[in-house]
């Protein structure tokens, strides 16, 4: 592997629990716990890949009961720079049916009761991020782009409500997410996306829109329609992250390498 690459991860959430083939590497145990899984390292052409399974192997720990803070500092030991979040989501409005791919460019925050900061006065020195764009705007131009040169129609705004789940919300509760200015709902963004901050860690999010928010469509929401959306849509999100691993690679090759180390991998 080239010494320039910087060591790119993907957080797989709900219906992406692996990505491809690769070794363990890093530790799972950290200051703050237990990451949700191992990290698999593998690589697409020559670009160094990082994959975490958010929910674990099998898929089964709940957003609130994710260990947010261990996967990111592991992922940081690790030497990763830049994550990429991919999210299931409801859509609030109509024109993001089920099935649609959103990067979100903001958030609002309704999740409780989280570790959310590695500022908690035991470790590091009290430092107040900047979150004022709480997804990384270069990381999410590459992923549009990657989305553009690859055929796949995103939406490439839009406001991410994070909630604590694991139920789905009231039709209520929808409206004043709407009225609140979310577009899409989602129970994992936060706190990984300031942690990802606080770690100066790149974080953008793909999300798949698996459901329409509860209310907005006839019917009630059910697993069985959610994993039928699954199994289509990740199919293309599969297909986007690989191009946009590719693109970096491309990209890495043509920019003269500046970095003094490599990725460091264990
Ligand atoms: N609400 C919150 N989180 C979700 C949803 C939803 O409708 N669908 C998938 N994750």
């Amino acid at each position: 592997m080239s010494e320039c690459r910087s060591l790119v991860a993907i957080i797989g959430g709900t219906g992406l629990n692996d990505f491809q083939q690769g070794r363990v590497a890093g530790e799972r145990q950290t200051p703050f716990g237990e990451t949700s899984a191992d990290i698999i390292v593998s690589a697409v052409a020559d670009q160094p890949l990082a994959f975490l399974a958010r929910h674990g192997r099998p898929h089964s720990i709940s957003p609130h009961k994710i260990n947010y803070r261990a996967n990111l500092w592991a992922l940081k030991q690790l030497g990763v720079e830049q994550v990429i979040a991919v999210n299931a989501v409801g859509g609030i409005h109509t024109d993001l049916p089920a099935g649609s791919i959103v990067i979100p460019d903001q958030l609002i925050d309704y999740t409780y009761g989280r570790e959310h900061t590695f500022f908690d006065g035991g470790r590091a020195s009290l430092e107040h991020i900047d979150f004022t764009y709480p997804f990384t705007e270069s990381l999410r131009g590459q992923l549009v782009n990657a989305a553009h040169h690859s055929g796949i129609t995103v939406v490439d705004t839009a406001v991410y409500g994070a909630v604590q789940g694991p139920r789905l919300e009231t039709v209520a509760e929808v409206n004043r997410l709407e009225k609140d200015g979310c577009d899409i709902i989602g129970m994992t963004a936060m706190p990984e996306a300031a942690l990802a901050r606080e770690l100066s860690m790149d974080y953008a999010s793909l999300c798949l829109v698996v459901n329409p928010a509860a209310g907005r469509s006839e019917i009630l929401i059910t697993m069985t329609d959610i994993h039928a959306v699954i199994d289509t849509g990740m199919i293309k999100v599969r297909k986007l992250l690989t191009a946009m691993i590719l693109e970096k690679a491309v990209d890495t090759q043509s920019t003269r390498c500046t970095r003094g180390a490599g990725p460091r991998f264990r």
